[in-house]
């Protein structure tokens, strides 16, 4: 039986927990670029590694998924490459990967510096390879160290590498994707008469031209979303009203969670109800009005909005809750 052995920097980022990456990705904002700060939030929030831990900890790993209500596709070993594809620097992850990769098989000790500058160290030293601005690759390198966090090296190292090119908003430089994200459509001749815009879009995936719908000033997303007619179940087989997964409309499943990528100011804010509800999902514990992470059903645009939809949904807080409390859970 061949020996299973734990690189020292799997050994280091094992002893991380979901709110370690939140401090580290708050620390690393100032070096990271823009186009990816969002994003790069969105993912962790998206992926947390509490999840995985919990899952890799079940002595009987369906029956957890079933206590998490685990549903749509949430093992992140089959989306290591394409999991991260809403970042700018998704493009770079080949790169980023086989840095990651290598330093994770080279057997070197991890300096106990904390988890930001260890993505500091690996993006400058991927960023001096390509020859390239670092603040392009910090928030992908987060995500690939994330990403071998959940998976494991041998899930890591198995899969090419290999990204889809940048097509629609993705193939533009990054800061006009920034300023794409917080512009609104023009409301033509009438709309300018009346001094007030009313109809906008909802942008779903920055990487498809066609994957928008159009939503009416002041209505909520998932009203909008049901007007999109196209067929979207057999690419995500919870989609049955629209391109946004949803069930009880009613802020009482989490099915429709979505990150918020572009257009924050221009979203309703958040009733205590709906923070609440995010809370116990354990999608996202903040009294931000407008947090990065939100209920579809219960959001309302006055603008142009540009969402992330994860590919799975579940109900984790009070598992994760149980297990964190754990005299047995490790550090
Ligand atoms: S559809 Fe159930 S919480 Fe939004």
């Amino acid at each position: 039986m061949p020996t299973i052995t734990v690189s020292p920097l799997e050994r280091y980022l094992h002893g991380h927990r979901h709110t370690d990456w939140l401090v580290a990705l708050s620390d690393l904002r100032a070096v990271m670029h823009e186009v990816d700060q969002r994003a790069t939030r969105i993912w962790c929030y998206q992926w947390p590694v509490d999840v995985a831990r919990a899952l890799a900890a079940a002595p009987d790993r369906d029956a957890a998924v079933r206590a998490m209500w685990l549903q749509g596709r949430f093992d992140l070993a089959e989306q290591v490459d394409t999991s991260h594809a809403f970042l700018y620097g998704h493009r770079f992850w080949s790169l980023v990967k086989q840095t990651v990769t290598e330093v994770a098989v080279s057997g070197d000790e991890v300096p106990a510096t904390g988890l930001h500058e260890l993505v500091r160290r690996m993006a400058d030293n991927a960023a001096a390879r390509a020859r390239m601005d670092v603040s392009l690759l910090v928030g992908i390198t987060a995500v690939a160290l994330m990403t071998l966090q959940h998976v494991g090296l041998e899930a890591f190292r198995k899969t090419r590498g290999q990204t889809t090119a940048p097509r629609g908003l993705l193939a533009s430089a990054p800061d006009q994707i920034v300023g794409a994200r917080e512009r609104d459509d023009a409301q033509g001749l009438f709309g300018f008469l009346r001094g007030i815009k009313t109809r906008f879009t909802v942008r779903f995936d920055e990487g498809r031209d066609e994957a928008c719908f159009p939503i009416f000033s002041g209505q909520h997303i998932t009203t909008a979303a049901l007007a999109d007619r196209r067929d979207y179940t057999a690419s995500d087989a919870r989609c049955h009203e629209g391109p946004i997964p949803v069930q009880c409309r009613a802020a009482s499943c989490g099915t429709c969670w979505v990150g918020v990528l572009g257009g924050n100011g221009k979203v309703s804010a958040a009733s205590a109800a709906e923070l609440s509800r995010l809370r116990e999902f354990g999608y996202i514990d903040t009294g931000d009005e407008r947090p990065v992470i939100r209920l579809a059903c219960q959001v309302q645009a006055y603008g142009n909005v540009t969402l992330v939809i994860p590919p799975w949904n579940g109900i984790v807080g009070p598992y994760l809750s149980r297990e964190l409390a754990s005299p047995l859970a490790p550090r």
